[in-house]
Parts: C-alpha cells; structure tokens; sequence
C-alpha cells in the first residue's frame, strides 16, 4: 500500500483543505495516522467493522484491547452510549476537547470490534485543531489507538508513525511534535466513585478539584504491576517498550544516580552499550568519563513534569536509534503528570524495578 504524507502547518490560513482526501479516506474504510494533542493516532471509522479490523492488522494489535473513539462534538455520546453516567457532562464541560477518555456504557451501535467484547466504550474529544478538523470533515466518529507498532512507544513525532507503519495505512499527517507526549488519561464513570484506569494528561489532581473520591485502579502501581489483573485491558500488556531492555531506578535523585552511574559502568565493562535516562537536575551528577562509553538523553526539569512527559517516547525511541542494549532510567516524582510518565516507565521496564 502506498502511505501519502501530508505535512500541515495550522499558522498557514487554508491548511484545513490539505485534509479533504484523508477525511474522504477515513468516511470510506480508510487508514488515517493523525496527530492528538497526546500522540499520534490511527484513525479508521469507528462503525466500520471491516476499517476497524484494519488497525489492529496494521498495528499487530490483540484483538481484546478496546480502542477509543474520538469525536469532534458532544452531541454523537448520546448514539455511542446507551446511558450517559451522571459524572460525564461536568467532566466533559471541563476537560474536553482534551486528553481525558470516558469509559461508559456502550450503545449497540458500537461494533464489539472496538470495545473488545467489553459493554462499555472509551470515548474522547481530542484538542488538536489537525485532529477536530478532520473528524467534522470525515463526518464520523473516529476509533484511534496510537500510531505506534503494538508495544513499541507511542508517536509523538511523525517521523515515528512512519517508522512503524509507512506501507500499512493510506494517509499520515504530519503535524509536528504532540504536546502533551503521553497519552489520555481513561477514566471509568460507569462506577461510582470513578476509577483512573489508565493515568494521562489530565492529571489526578485536576480530576479531584471537580470529583471526590476519585480512585485509580490499584494495578496501575509498580507494587501492583505482577500480580493483578487491570481494568483496563491495554494495562496489561508490556508496553510503550524499547527494543532496549530498560531498568527503572527509584529513590532520591542523588542516590539514584550514583547508582545508574555505578551500573552503567558494570554494564559498559561488559560490553554493554548503556542508555542514561537523565534529568537536568541530575545531569551534573553523572561522572563526565561514563559519557565516552553511554548515551545520555535529559528527560527534562524535574520541576516541570510536562517536560518529562512531552520527551519520554521520543528518547526512549532516540535510544533504539543509537542501538542502545540497555537503559538506566530515573524515576520522576509522581506528582501531576509524573504519574502518567513514571506508569509508563514502569510498563517500558516490564517490573524490571530497583528501590533505594
Ligand atoms: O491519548 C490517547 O488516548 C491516544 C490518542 C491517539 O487519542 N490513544 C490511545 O489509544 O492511547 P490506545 O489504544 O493506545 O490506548 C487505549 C487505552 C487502552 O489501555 C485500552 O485498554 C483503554 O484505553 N480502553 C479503551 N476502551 C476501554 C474500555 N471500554 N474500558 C476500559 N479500558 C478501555
Ligand atoms: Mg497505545
């Protein structure tokens, strides 16, 4: 299959003409990569069972992992949904268009393809102007997983989506870096208080000034991670992953990169090539001879979470590109966005973990 690249720039008045085809593409059973606000999508028209099985062919994807849709107005939840739970206007009102997906209760509209058998549907209204202008153009409602192979780290970059899957799908956009870099957070109103199934961009702490009790599924946290089954069924799988095996250290900052510093250097001896998964706070710590043999990236400022999670998939993809054999990553606070960053980090290490 041919993939035509599309590059937009939204400064340049017109460009919404530029996604006339791939919203044509999208209507008619096509494979559309866009960007999000979070990372790169994988569009196929959501009541379209036959365009929907694309994506998981195109993505090597398990077929029990339920996609979301995406819409560009609120008036369509109403067909998705066979109900729409109490919570949800406020939390749309708040939150969207934006990076928070509502689980809810499905209607039979919504093929069983993209619930993974599940009765309930993820549903979102993304922010992007490139991603809202081509779903009120295609006229649908939009099933989009991320644009990545399945496992490999989410797409914030264009250049990843076509890395992974230039050939398999008809049209990508390319829009530039996404924003926020990591992906939605999935929350289940079908449940009173709601649970955080997946943490993302809109951050627990926002969610709390407008619902108490809000809680997050306890598999979500490192001490969890073997041996629970998650809610969320895309939880489960090792995820957002490398081809580098990663080992995550937690601890406070100058201990945890003494001991990335003393590792590095075991695993350099060994012929290892070492990737360092730095802050720039701790940057200085590193001794600078270790620089001769490793690769190390800065995530951002510490003091910034957004920082952190606006780089994470692009370096740990950067590390695959230098043929990094292992990576020693720091784990960030987990307050704000953290979460979201360190769940992945977590996930990335497959519970390859070290406390200190
Ligand atoms: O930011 C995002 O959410 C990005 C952009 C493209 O919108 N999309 C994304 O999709 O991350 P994906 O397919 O990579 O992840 C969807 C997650 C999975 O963990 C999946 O299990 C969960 O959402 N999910 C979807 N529908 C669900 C449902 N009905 N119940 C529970 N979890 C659901
Ligand atoms: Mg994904």
């Amino acid at each position: 299959m041919k993939t035509e690249i599309i590059k937009i720039d939204t400064s340049v008045p017109g460009w919404d003409k530029q996604l006339d085809d791939a919203a044509q593409c999208l209507k008619s059973g096509g494979l559309v990569a866009f960007p999000t606000e979070t990372v790169y999508g994988l569009g196929a028209n959501a009541l379209d069972e036959k365009a929907v099985e694309k994506i998981y062919l195109a993505k090597g994807r398990p077929a029990d992992n339920p996609l979301i849709v995406h819409v560009a107005d609120t008036q369509v939840i109403g067909r998705l949904t066979s109900n729409v739970p109490e919570a949800a206007p406020m939390l749309m009102d708040a939150f969207w268009p934006g990076p928070l997906t509502l689980v809810m209760p499905k209607s039979t509209l919504v093929p069983s393809i993209i619930t993974g058998g599940l009765d309930t549907v993820g549903i979102r209204m993304p922010s992007n102007p490139i991603a809202l202008t081509l779903i009120k153009k295609a006229g649908i409602s939009v099933a989009a997983p991320s644009a990545n192979s399945s496992g490999r780290p989410s797409p914030t970059l264009a250049k990843h989506v076509i890395e992974d899957l230039s050939g398999k799908v008809d049209f990508i956009i390319d829009g530039g870096s996404t924003r926020v870099g990591v992906e939605s957070t999935v929350l289940d109103i079908t449940v009173n208080p709601p649970m955080i199934l997946r943490p993302g961009g809109v951050t627990i702490e926002q969610l709390h000034k407008l619902i108490t009790g809000i809680r997050a599924d306890k598999s979500l946290s490192s001490a969890h991670l073997e041996n629970s089954v998650p809610r969320s069924p895309g939880m489960k799988y090792r995820h957002y992953s490398p081809n580098a095996t990663l080992l995550l250290v937690q601890g406070p900052p100058e201990l945890v990169a003494s001991e990335i510093g003393r590792r590095a250097e075991l695993y350099n001896n060994e012929g290892s090539l070492v990737g360092i998964l730095s802050t720039e706070e701790t940057a200085a710590l590193y001794d600078s001879s270790l620089y001769a043999y490793c690769k190390i990236l800065s995530l951002g400022s510490r003091k910034e979470p957004e920082s952190l999670a606006a780089n994470l998939f692009r370096c740990l993809r950067e590390f695959d590109e230098k043929g990094v054999d292992i990576i020693l990553a720091e784990a960030p606070d987990i307050s704000g966005i953290g979460q979201a960053v360190m769940n992945r980090l977590v996930k990335a290490s497959g519970g390859n973990i070290i406390n200190l």
